[in-house]
């Protein structure tokens, strides 16, 4: 099948060479033109492990090309994929449709022959039916056209291994065709066996926003147990260890830290309480705001910790910061924990070293007051206090011992528990982490008698609605 991959960003760009590695004939089109020649020449404008093989490859096989035309896509497209990024508002908690929206005006006036049109940028439910009546507006005959909606579910890092192997697949269609359409897309998948959920697009739409909430709600849940832990002594590693052993829970997305960040999951609760209030069901969502809120309550914890690490105070301070990105395999600073907290302790006064094996480049556009290091030693150098802030797997095997030589004071402070304390403890270190117990150090709680005041304690009785 011909096929165009519409924006070419993390999504797009790995969508596009997958699409062309299982056999279709693929043209990607974005308006960067800086972009378009670098996936072009098989150089992919952002760090994903294994994108480059598999672009050369199917760029040599003569099944993947790059244009910035839109007017070349519709003429050559039976499907064109929508891959443009839905960031969030400025002034508001809403998703900024507005690359969306460009798409679809821009590719309808060159539109000549029947195609279906599929998005795959996450979007507020109810967006598919509203671009169909768009194009209804814009085209004398919309009835060549479909709208349908299939929702993408990589994670960064692992993003051609999530294409080429989802967990499922999920289309949100509104006529067979298009559903037969999208099973030829994907036929190889099929045949493997990854399950296939066809749907209608407002389903397939909250499917998304459900999933990635979902995942931040467990974020923040083990996050909410790390603050208990850190007022009673015990520890949330163990804790999510054992409460994940229960299949119905599962251990995975129960790493207790500084929280998620990235271009997807924060600003997807937000645009989905967002989109819930238009509807009117905003009570249904509320927890969101709590889910959001113990999120950035990581953030503000680590700094707290982090200052009383190095004396109470961080002016005249130097801070070894290891990690700029949102998380590890990636060189993604798009609402970095990370970064958020090297610049608030920066604001404060200290002198901050960063470190990142692929995240420096875009951290220092982000944050070019701070210094950058090309090696964790020389970051670490006089430093009165490491943070481990990303958990690359470099970072677990540091030599604690070598490292204790070059600091100033061996205060680590591990936001994402994935060092391994007793051995950075054996080699001299002060090792703290979020939600776990520190030796010799007393937990700090407030305690306030039979839970006064919650004002809902009473028994509910059968009946009662209230
Ligand atoms: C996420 C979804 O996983 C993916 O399905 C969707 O398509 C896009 O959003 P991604 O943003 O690439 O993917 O990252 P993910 O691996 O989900 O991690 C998100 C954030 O949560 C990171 O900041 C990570 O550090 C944090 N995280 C993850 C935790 O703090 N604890 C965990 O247990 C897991």
């Amino acid at each position: 099948m011909r096929l165009t991959v519409i924006g070419t960003g993390y999504l797009g760009a790995v969508h596009a060479a997958c699409m062309a590695d299982i056999g279709h004939e693929v043209l990607g089109v974005d308006i960067d033109a800086d972009k378009i020649r670098a996936l072009a020449d098989g150089r992919p404008p952002f760090f994903e492990p294994g994108l480059r093989q598999i672009l050369t490859r199917n760029i040599g096989s003569g099944r993947l090309r790059f244009t910035t035309s839109l007017r070349e896509a519709a003429e050559f497209g039976d499907v064109h994929f929508v891959c443009v990024g839905t960031p969030q508002q400025r002034d508001s908690l809403a998703a900024d449709l507005r690359h969306v929206d460009a798409v679809i005006d821009a590719l309808a006036p060159h539109l000549r022959r029947p195609c279906l049109i599929v998005g795959k940028s996450t979007v507020p439910v109810g967006t598919t039916e509203r671009l169909a009546a768009r194009l209804t507006e814009l085209l004398p005959d919309a009835s060549a056209v479909e709208v349908a909606w299939n929702p993408e579910f990589l994670r960064e890092g692992y993003a051609v291994h999530d294409t080429l192997q989802p967990d499922r697949l999920v289309t949100g269609v509104v006529s067979s065709h298009a559903d037969e359409v999208l099973r030829a897309v994907y036929a190889p998948m099929l045949e493997a066996g990854v399950p296939y959920i066809s749907t209608d697009p407002a389903t397939a739409e909250l499917v998304k926003v459900a999933a990635n909430s979902f995942l931040a709600t467990k974020i923040s849940f083990i996050n909410a147990m790390a603050e208990v832990c850190d007022a009673s002594g015990a520890d949330v590693v163990t804790l999510a260890d054992a409460i994940g052993h229960d299949t119905r829970i599962g251990r995975r997305f129960l790493s207790a830290g500084l929280g998620f960040g990235g271009g997807c999951l924060p600003k997807d609760i937000r645009a989905f309480t967002a989109r819930a209030r238009e509807l009117g069901v905003d009570r249904a969502v509320a927890f969101l705001r709590e889910v959001d809120e113990i999120n950035m309550r990581q953030r503000r914890r680590t700094v707290d910790i982090a200052r009383e690490l190095a004396g109470g105070t961080f002016t005249g301070r130097r801070v070894a910061v290891l990690g700029a990105t949102f998380k590890p395999n990636s060189d993604d600073v798009r609402d970095s924990p990370s970064l958020a907290v090297a610049a608030a302790i920066h604001r404060e006064g200290a002198e901050v070293c960063l470190h990142d094996p692929e995240g420096v480049d875009n951290a220092r556009a982000v944050l070019p007051a701070l210094r950058y290091s090309p090696d964790v030693s020389t970051a670490c150098q006089d430093a009165c206090l490491v943070l481990h802030l990303t958990e690359w797997s470099q970072y677990r095997k540091l030599d604690p011992v070598a490292l204790a030589a070059v600091v100033r004071t061996p205060n680590v402070l591990d936001a994402r528990n994935g060092l391994d304390a007793e051995l950075w403890r054996s080699a001299g270190w002060t090792v703290r982490a979020l939600g776990r117990p520190t030796p010799g150090r007393q937990p700090v709680h407030v305690t306030i008698p039979h839970a006064a005041g919650l004002g809902w304690a009473a028994p509910i009785d059968a009946g009662r609605l209230s």
